[in-house]
Order: structure tokens, then C-alpha cells, then sequence
């Protein structure tokens, strides 16, 4: 699959617009995200039926400051059960929007917490068990970015020199609808991409060095981004915040949900094409171009770059933490189990650090942790790319191979609403490629029980598409 050559970079970059709050006697920041239908024309002519939040297709920006207390309305006008997932963030578990926050049709969410982790650009998406990868296809997605001081050390004027780029394939049909054949082991591959929703996209940038904050929002495909002419760049930050330090590189794979932030140098009146190599990475087969990128004749000169970026220690386990092991295997499971809603699989001490070890038995995938954050300690007992050892909260576990993380876990337990761990392929993770821990009180552990009573108000049955 490909479209290189078929491309004429004539539509300019959707950015999408930050989004408003309103604040709160005590200072909290209220935000409204409204998901609801409507109608897109990626194709010239051609009008898509899409789901968007705000919008028609994909979401605002919420962009946040650490420390902020948050609190969102979250509207759902959809003709249908859905929820809301603050992907990479750390809160309460029944904040998380995960599959047992529902928000029925026509019903109003109001998640709330204070923002208490490192700068990172997080996002936000459905996560309604057994429907979570169409609605993100449809459109329901949305960056949610954190601010600190160390953040502020690049640039940061949004839309400007900071730049969302959420990438998306997408299949369509000769009418220039979304296509939901999603008939492939690992679910829908499309032929055509969409960056912050533009088809064919250009970008004019007006500085001479731009921070990209680049978010795969597939089903499940893996990108191997790079330049078409091979420039070089720094990448500074991974899904879950700023590395100690950039890295000078010229490709890096992201896989479904995972993120990175880089900043790339420009001359005056120049242009380049963000290009997706192959990789030979299983959920990659294919050379895309993303985005033309093409420099003003005079360009405003930024300052460079700090050699220092977080003033977060690396993730550390301590010795002798818990160890899990988690075996994925073909058929969508994870340790020779399908996702049970009622089911709880570990129970996990809150505030803790532990080392989950992850063992990839067949077919690609990846796996992301909620309310947590881990560095990668190896991947078949050999370090991880220099540019993948930052903070992280999802990442990609090639076929056949074993990947060990030290996990950070959030300090809120909660004995009742558990939390999810899964792969990020959606089909994978609605087929049941997912388990569920609690975060408890440490030493409450052996009191847990393994399950969670039945016909509670939180969760029925939903069917599948
Ligand atoms: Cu991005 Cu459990 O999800
Ligand atoms: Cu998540
Ligand atoms: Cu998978």
C-alpha cells in the first residue's frame, strides 16, 4: 500500500483549535467536549458521514498546565453509548472514561481531577468495549496536552511553532465515504491518510525550528515517520513526557496511540514531505507521504534548544517490586484470556513501581497501561532505541518478542473500578486483547475480590458492529 506520487499537498493543515475553558471561583477549568455526528469532505466534492467532538471530525486541543484543576462536561450526541478516555493521564479510576464510564445517548459526563504529572502530550478517544475502533475511525480523537516549566523550554506558541499532528489512515469508497472494512488480522489498513483530518495536507511554517507533537490515531497501523529528504531532527519527548535530553535521529516508529515530540530546523523558502518508511515492523507495510512542509522566504529565529529537557528522574523499580508477566498471543488474548468486564485480573498496591514483563507469542501488537507511566528497561534483553527511553505509556511489542517495563502506577486507589491494560490495535483490543487491575490501598491486596458484582447500573452488554 501506497500513495506516494498520488499527491498534490493543495489542502492546508487542518489545525485543530485549542478549546476554551471557563474558570471556576475555586480556579478549576471547565471545558465542554461534545461528541456528535456530522459531515466531512475529505475528498474534493464528496461528503463523508463523521463523528467529531466539537466538530464534525476529530476534537479541539485542552491544553492544561500541571497543577490545574480540570473539570469537563462531556456530551454525548451521538445515536449511541459511548465514552471518553483521557489516554496517558493520570487520575481517579472512575475519571479514566475507560469501557465502564458509559455516557448513554443524549447523557453528560463530568470527569474532574487536578492535573499532577509531567508536561507530555496526551490524548483523548472512545473507549466503549467492542466499539472502541469504530468510533475512533469515525472520528472521535483529540490531543490533550500538559504543560510544566521544562515543557516551556521548547516552543510552545500552539499552532505556530507547536504543531499537533494527529495521523490517521483511512479507506474509502469510490464516493469518498469511510470505509469500514476492517477485514485484515489487524483490522483496518487504509491506502489513504489523513493528517488532523486534511486530505492531501500542506503546512506553511514561519519559524525556523517547529515542535511537532505527532499522535498515531490509527486502528493499526505503525508509521516509521521520517523526512523525504532525509533531514535529520531532535525527538524531545515520548508518549508520557520530555526526554532528559533531545536525540539527533532521522526515523522513529510510532505504533497506534503512542506519541512523540520533535523539533525540526528550517531555511528559509525550503520545503520537505513528513514521509512514513518501511520498517519491516509487522503493522507497517507500506511508504506513505504525510505532510509537505514548506518554510516562508524569512523565517523568525527561535532560540535553541535546551541540552537539558525533564527534571523527572528515569522510572526506576525498586528492588525486589512486583514482577507480572503478560503473554499476547494470536488469537486476542492476554494470558489465555478474553477481556471480562466483571472479571479483575491483578490487583495492584496504588503509588507503586513494578516490572511487567511483556511476551509477544504471535502476530504484532502493542500495550498501553492506564493511570500509569513506564520506561521501557528492554525489549529481548537488549536496551530500547536511545530516542525510546523517556516516559512512556504505550509501546510496541514486535512478534515474538519479550518487552520488560518498569510501570509507575497512579496514587488514587479505588477497590471498585478497575483499570485496563491492552493492545492498541483497536480490533485486537475489542476482540478482548485486554485485562483489568485495581489500584488499592497497599497491604489491602489479599482482600480483593476477583470480581466485580453483576447487573450493576454501570455496565450492560454491547452489541459489536
Ligand atoms: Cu488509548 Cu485504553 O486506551
Ligand atoms: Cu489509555
Ligand atoms: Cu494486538
Amino acid at each position: 500500500m501506497t500513495n506516494v506520487g498520488k499527491l498534490d499537498f493543495e489542502n492546508p493543515l487542518n489545525i485543530p483549535e485549542l478549546v476554551e475553558p471557563t474558570v471556576g471561583p475555586d480556579g478549576t477549568k471547565h471545558f465542554t467536549l461534545t461528541m456528535q455526528t456530522g459531515t466531512t469532505e475529505f475528498l474534493p466534492g464528496k461528503k463523508a458521514e463523521t463523528w467529531g467532538v466539537n466538530g464534525s471530525y476529530l476534537g479541539p486541543t485542552v491544553r492544561v498546565s500541571r497543577g490545574d484543576k480540570v473539570a469537563l462536561d462531556v456530551v454525548n450526541n451521538l445515536p449511541e453509548t459511548s465514552t471518553l478516555h483521557w489516554h496517558g493521564m493520570k487520575l481517579p479510576a472512575v475519571m479514566d472514561g475507560g469501557p465502564h464510564q458509559m455516557i448513554e445517548a443524549g447523557e453528560t459526563w463530568t470527569p474532574h481531577w487536578t492535573i499532577d504529572q509531567p508536561s507530555a502530550t496526551t490524548w483523548y478517544h472512545p473507549h466503549l468495549h467492542g466499539n472502541t475502533a469504530q468510533h475512533v475511525y469515525r472520528g472521535l480523537a483529540g490531543m490533550f496536552i500538559i504543560e510544566d516549566e521544562d515543557s516551556k523550554k521548547l516552543p510552545s506558541d500552539y499552532g505556530v511553532n507547536d504543531i499537533p499532528l494527529i495521523v490517521q489512515d483511512k479507506l474509502f469508497t469510490s464516493d469518498g465515504k469511510l470505509s469500514e472494512n476492517d477485514d485484515t488480522t489487524f483490522g483496518l489498513l487504509g491506502d489513504e491518510i489523513l493528517v488532523n483530518g486534511t486530505h492531501d495536507p500542506f503546512l506553511k511554517v514561519t519559524e525556523n525550528q517547529v515542535r511537532f507533537r505527532l499522535l498515531n490515531g490509527s486502528n493499526a497501523r505503525a508509521y516509521n515517520f521520517g523526512f523525504a529528504d532525509d533531514r535529520s531532527f531532535k525527538l524531545v519527548a515520548n508518549d508520557a513526557g520530555l526526554l532528559q535530553a533531545p536525540v539527533t535521529m532521522d526515523r522513529f516508529l510510532l505504533s497506534p496511540g503512542e506519541r512523540a515530540e520533535i523539533v525540526v530546523e528550517f531555511e528559509p523558502g525550503e520545503e520537505t514531505i513528513l514521509h512514513s518508511y518501511s520498517s519491516g515492523a509487522g503493522i507497517e507495510n507500506g511508504e506513505f507521504d504525510l505532510l509537505k512542509i514548506v518554510a516562508a522566504d524569512q523565517l523568525t529565529e527561535s532560540t535553541p534548544i535546551a541540552g537539558q529537557l525533564s527534571s523527572v528522574a528515569p522510572i526506576e523499580a525498586p528492588e525486589g517490586a512486583t514482577v507480572r508477566e503478560f503473554k499476547m498471543t494470536m488469537e486476542s488474548m492476554i494470558n489465555d484470556k478474553k477481556m471480562d468486564m466483571y472479571r479483575i485480573d491483578e490487583v495492584v498496591p496504588a503509588g507503586t513501581k513494578e516490572i511487567w514483563i511483556i511476551n509477544n507469542f504471535g502476530w504484532s501488537h502493542n500495550f498501553h497501561i492506564h493511570n500509569a507511566a513506564f520506561r521501557v528497561l528492554d525489549v529481548n534483553d537488549k536496551q530500547p532505541a536511545e530516542y525510546e527511553r523517556g516516559r512512556k505509556d504505550t509501546v510496541y511489542i514486535p512478534n515474538g518478542s519479550t518487552v520488560r517495563l518498569a510501570v509507575e502506577f497512579g496514587d488514587y486507589p479505588d477497590p471498585n473500578t478497575p483499570l485496563m491494560y491492552h493492545c492498541h490495535l483497536l480490533k485486537h483490543e475489542d476482540d478482548g486483547m485486554m485485562g483489568q487491575f485495581l489500584l488499592v490501598e497497599p497491604g489491602t491486596e489479599s482482600q480483593i475480590p476477583m470480581e466485580l458484582p453483576k447487573g450493576g447500573s454501570e455496565y450492560q452488554e454491547h452489541e459489536q458492529h
